[in-house]
């Protein structure tokens, strides 16, 4: 499946609602004034500097270099590396690592997993959300339908959206125990008339490839008849997300003071 590419001065623009939704993730997380925090995924770097507000030293990772060059020149303060979730390896480790809206991208979980459990100090916390199990199916079932008319099989959507149960299951084999999760559905408002298509030319790019430009310019319209049904309302197109929101905490010996 080919890579994702980012446009950063569209993400900014149109899809502000993901940093937004974030900020609920940013008070699970709790951050102190003497921690150190992995932004993992930062994009653009709003939550990376909302964290950095607690007083933290926030260190945010991203593997776009276009996402990185915008969160360096809106937050010059603040530190942005570039790397990738599934092997990366900094100098330090950390009190927490935090990451919204990013791991339904990283179909090697496992990988991703390890890293995360390597990058944490014992008693550090892991807190993170994404898309769950079910995340986007009307999007995606109207999609493959419609795609299937052009390529003649099922064209592979390519997110990882994991049931509870499944991603706790790879953390705690990491070494890290979950103590909250949940599942939870976010029907996400999108931006005017063409949100839907929108949505569809920024995130869901690679499901396309196999088709001409007019082509895809038809399947979009299609695509956009049959969600009309389930996921327009009252002059308003809503993205059907379900989100994964867990929080866990990394095992092993904690320093107490004193002992
Ligand atoms: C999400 O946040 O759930 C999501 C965003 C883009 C593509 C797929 C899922």
């Amino acid at each position: 499946m080919p890579e994702q590419q980012w446009n950063s001065a569209l993400y900014e623009k149109r899809h502000a609602f993901v940093f937004g939704y974030g900020q609920g993730l940013v008070e699970l997380l709790a951050p102190q004034a003497d921690e150190v925090i992995l932004d993992l995924g930062c994009g653009t770097g709003q939550l990376t500097y909302q964290i950095a507000q607690s007083g933290a030293r926030v260190i945010g990772l991203d593997h776009s270099e276009t996402m990185l060059a915008t969160a360096r020149q809106n937050y010059p303060e603040l530190r942005f590396v570039q790397g990738n979730a599934t092997s990366f390896a900094l100098d330090e480790k950390f009190d927490a690592v935090f990451s919204n809206a990013v791991l339904h991208w990283v179909t090697e979980a496992a990988a991703a997993a390890k890293c995360i459990a390597a990058a944490l100090k014992p008693g550090g916390r892991f807190v993170a959300e994404f898309g769950g199990r079910g995340n986007v199916s009307n999007i995606i079932e109207a999609t493959q339908m419609v795609l299937r008319q052009y390529t003649g099989h099922d064209v592979p959507h390519g997110w990882y959206y994991p049931s509870i149960g499944e991603y706790s299951s790879l953390l705690e084999s990491c070494g890290l125990e979950v103590t909250q999760a949940w599942l939870f559905d976010r029907p996400t408002p999108l931006e005017g008339e063409a949100g839907m298509r929108n949505w569809l030319t920024m995130f869901a790019e690679r499901m396309f490839v196999e088709l001409n430009a007019a082509q895809k310019e038809e399947a979009l319209t299609e695509i956009e008849m049959y969600l009309r049904e389930s996921n327009y309302d009252g002059g308003q197109w809503y993205a059907d997300y379900r989100r994964l929101r867990l929080l866990s905490i990394k095992q092993g010996s904690i320093a107490v003071s004193g002992s």
